[in-house]
């Protein structure tokens, strides 16, 4: 039998793995999760039967219903908008549950050895970290807590010291001078809960995305710590690419933002409003429904920049039918991808294959860029810092370096939003004042239906 299951473990590792690639695109994203997915079934199947868990299961099998109920629930009834906070929930239960099954085991078997213990005691601290920080992140993002950071002098050195607590305390344990019951363990975990919450409070909303991946990366760890620990290879495997998948799209994203780590993590980023940028003087120039139909009618080709406004404004179904009107009067439409336009990596991917754009379509930041220049209208659609040319030209700007979509070299710019109010940096954006913009106020998907009408009529 144990054949069988490591032969399991094998086909799930190599889901997980192609699961993982098939990720990379968004023409293969769907069924690279359904791979993943297939590969955890196994895995639950091959454990639970190793285990001999079958016969009188009846606990195991009401505690995955509940799972499924919720998480399927959850999914299904999820916002794209709210999609940030529901992977923090997620991530967090992974990190508790291997935080978790580690304390357990350490209760019930003790510490066995150097490595056993220094895995038990890592994965405790890790995943129980994990499980507290992506809640506190959960609970900002949903604003159930405020967003803006959570300061108080002194806080690092509060961090540090609990850092240097806890790990004392799990050499301590260790080494057996704390007793083996629940409760010096519970003391140990309590103490890395703390820990999280902590971390996580002085950190902006806004960056949470990040803060998010990261705590992804740190749950992947500690399952791969717990797979040690249990001497369960398949959980190794999927923790070590949770691990090193969260780690790369951390550096991705912070590298696209063009900010350190240590300044997302410590430098309370989201307390920034308005201030940073210089001031930029020109008038604003604001269009009518009918010019923009106009100009988009009349141009050869268009290069459409959806933003985060375009995810709340859940507008994704009258773009996908302005590119099809305008497709139909000869234009050439394509689509502009920042990497870090919305809140989460893919966020405009996802919106835009949600309304059917054809995934040719779709430019990343490095291809369009050289084809704004040639572009006879760039039309913003709800975007704002991922087009705000100080990225370029004002060292004090805290979007500075960021690299942006070269949307002002186009001739003519629309841009769709609300009002002049700034977006997640809370800069000014000069592109605004460019004589060659025209703004039109207004919900992107109220002025996207205004304008379909008006362009029947040019
Ligand atoms: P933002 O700079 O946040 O701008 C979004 C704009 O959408 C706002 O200026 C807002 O202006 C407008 N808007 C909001 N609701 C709207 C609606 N219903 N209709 C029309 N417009 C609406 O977004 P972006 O350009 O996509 O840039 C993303 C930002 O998020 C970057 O700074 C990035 O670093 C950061 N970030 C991204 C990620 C990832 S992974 N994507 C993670 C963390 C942080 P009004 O209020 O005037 O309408």
């Amino acid at each position: 039998m144990n054949t069988v299951i490591q032969l399991l473990y094998l086909l799930t590792a190599v889901f997980f793995m192609l699961g993982v690639m098939r990720l990379r695109s968004p023409a293969t994203a769907r069924s690279g999760n359904q791979l993943a997915a297939l590969g955890m079934a196994i895995a639950l199947a091959a454990t639970l039967w190793a285990n001999h868990r079958f016969a009188g299961g009846a606990l195991i099998a009401l505690a995955a219903l509940l799972g499924l109920v919720v998480g399927s629930a959850a999914a299904l009834k999820v916002r794209m908008t709210a999609m940030p906070q529901m992977v923090a929930l997620f991530n967090g239960m992974g990190g508790g549950a291997a935080a978790l099954v580690a304390a357990g085991d350490w209760v019930a078997r003790g510490p066995g050895g150097a490595a056993g213990a220094i895995a038990a005691l890592f994965t405790v601290l890790v995943g129980s970290v994990s499980f507290s920080g992506s809640l506190i992140a959960f609970l900002k993002l949903q604003e159930w807590i405020q967003g803006r950071p959570i300061v108080y002098p002194g806080q690092k050195a509060v961090s540090l010291l609990l850092l240097l607590v806890d790990l004392a305390a799990g050499v301590a344990l260790a080494a057996g001078n704390l007793g083996q019951g629940p409760t010096p363990m519970g003391l140990y975990s309590l103490l890395a809960l703390l820990l999280g919450i902590q971390v996580v409070l002085p950190i902006g909303g806004a960056d949470m995305p990040v803060v998010i991946s990261l705590l992804n990366a740190m749950t992947g760890l500690a399952a791969a710590a717990s797979g040690f620990l249990l001497q369960n290879q398949v959980l190794i495997i999927a923790g070590a690419l949770v691990g090193a998948s969260g780690t790369i799209l951390t550096q991705q994203m912070s590298r696209a933002m063009n900010r350190p780590l240590s300044n997302i993590l410590f430098g309370a980023f989201g307390q920034l409003r308005t201030e940073g940028g210089q001031a930029v003087e020109g008038t604003v120039q604001s269009a009518t429904v009918e010019d923009v139909a106009t100009l988009l009618a009349y141009a050869r080709r268009v290069i459409i920049v959806p933003g985060y406004g375009l995810a709340v404004a859940r507008a994704q179904q009258e773009v996908r039918q302005l590119m099809d009107k305008l497709l139909q009067r000869n234009v050439d439409v394509r689509f502009a991808i920042h990497p870090v336009a919305g809140r989460m990596p893919g966020h405009m991917n996802v919106l835009l294959a949600e309304a059917d754009v054809p995934y040719d379509r779709l430019y990343e930041m490095e291809v369009i860029n050289p084809e704004f220049a040639q572009t006879d209208v760039a039309l913003v659609i709800g975007a704002n810092d991922v087009t705000n040319p100080a990225a370029r030209t004002q060292p004090s700007s805290p979007l500075y370096g960021m690299p942006i979509l070269n949307v002002d070299q186009a001739a003519h710019i629309v841009v769709l939003k609300r009002s002049m109010n700034p977006g997640f940096a809370g800069v000014d954006n000069p592109l605004y004042l460019n004589p060659k913009t025209q703004m039109l106020f207004g919900d992107a998907k109220a002025s996207l239906t205004q304008l379909l009408k008006a362009l029947d009529e040019v």
